[in-house]
């Protein structure tokens, strides 16, 4: 059965939103926030059902130098609608990373949101799809970053605002991305100022509208004063893949003491690279143990922020 009521994904498609798609940032309208999978009730049975290596519970607290730090948390034995009611008073945030599992009929819809911009964009072709359900508390931020796929955000529930940042210098530097790129760094590492504001484009992102922004635009998240129910899918496509290997060499030519490194798109030296990258990431020479998560929380709507600290343990994922 169809869970969409219009049987339309975008439903303010334009025919010059083709020739925008991956170039431009594209803030659309969309029917995912009237889909039943998106109910309290759905959420609460996901959660329910969402095995321990595809969730993760985050807060965030001041350490003892004033910053604050993301905390890893745990649901313990709370049921899906206290987690989500938890939530609502807390201070916490949600990711689901992998909703196929728990019911496959989020992989279905991952996979007609992508058949639906395939058959409007023409030559568009992507894979590696992936989709992650976000739940947030009132007032949570995601600091700047940059993601290394392609990146959609949906809006399902609540408001927030997001800006964009073009994916060039100042604001993403090239040996920052290839660090990303080489697992070195993490996303949220991207050096930021607040004067980066000043070239933003920022977006007050309502229910049933998404933003599609350009490869590698960094960007950075504020939750307005409402619950959050938000949904990011990502994707390659062949450029996004070349992209990433000639990033990943030019990364490894840069740590040989390399400099001046073009971003080839095409070509010879392009195909030297991918195949650089390809032999040293499949060779498993820079395969590190991936490392635990430190778990010192349970979510508890009883405690303030809905966080009660636990004897700390580590978990891999
Ligand atoms: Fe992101």
């Amino acid at each position: 059965m169809r869970d969409l009521a219009t049987g339309n994904i975008i439903t303010d498609w334009k025919d010059h939103h083709a020739e925008l798609f991956g170039r431009h940032s594209l803030h659309l309208q969309h029917s995912l926030d009237s889909s039943e999978l998106f109910t309290n009730e759905a959420l609460a049975k996901l959660i329910d059902n969402s095995p321990r290596n595809t969730y993760h519970v985050n807060t965030r607290s001041s350490g003892p130098d004033g910053k604050r730090k993301r905390r890893e948390g745990e649901f313990g034995n709370l049921s899906g609608k206290e987690i989500l009611e938890a939530v609502a008073t807390g201070d916490i945030w949600i990711n689901l990373r992998a909703p196929q599992l728990a019911d496959r009929r989020y992989g279905e819809l991952l996979e007609e949101m992508y058949r639906e911009f395939e058959a409007r964009v023409p030559g568009l072709s992507t894979f590696r799809h992936l989709t992650t359900i976000l739940i947030s508390s009132p007032g949570i931020y995601v600091p700047y970053h940059v993601d290394v796929p392609g990146q959609m955000l949906w809006q399902i529930r609540g408001r927030k605002r997001v800006w964009v940042y073009p994916a060039e210098q100042p604001f993403m530097p090239q040996a920052a991305l290839e660090k990303l790129i080489l697992g070195e760094f993490h996303e949220t590492d991207m050096p930021y100022h607040d004067w980066f504001d000043e070239m933003a484009t920022v977006y007050d992102l309502e229910p049933g509208w998404m933003l599609h922004w350009p490869l590698n635009c960094p960007h950075r998240v504020e939750n307005h004063d409402s619950v959050n129910v938000s949904v990011t899918t990502e994707h390659y496509t062949r450029a996004i893949r070349n992209s990433y290997g000639v990033n990943y060499a030019n990364g490894l030519l840069r740590k040989a003491g390399f400099s001046r490194l073009e971003q080839q798109k095409s070509g010879l030296v392009m195909l030297a690279k991918l195949a650089l990258a390809a032999g040293v990431k499949f060779s498993g020479i820079r395969n590190k143990a991936s490392k635990p998560y430190l778990i010192d929380f349970q979510v508890d709507p009883a405690s303030p922020d809905s966080v009660k600290d636990i004897a700390p343990y580590e978990l891999r994922m």
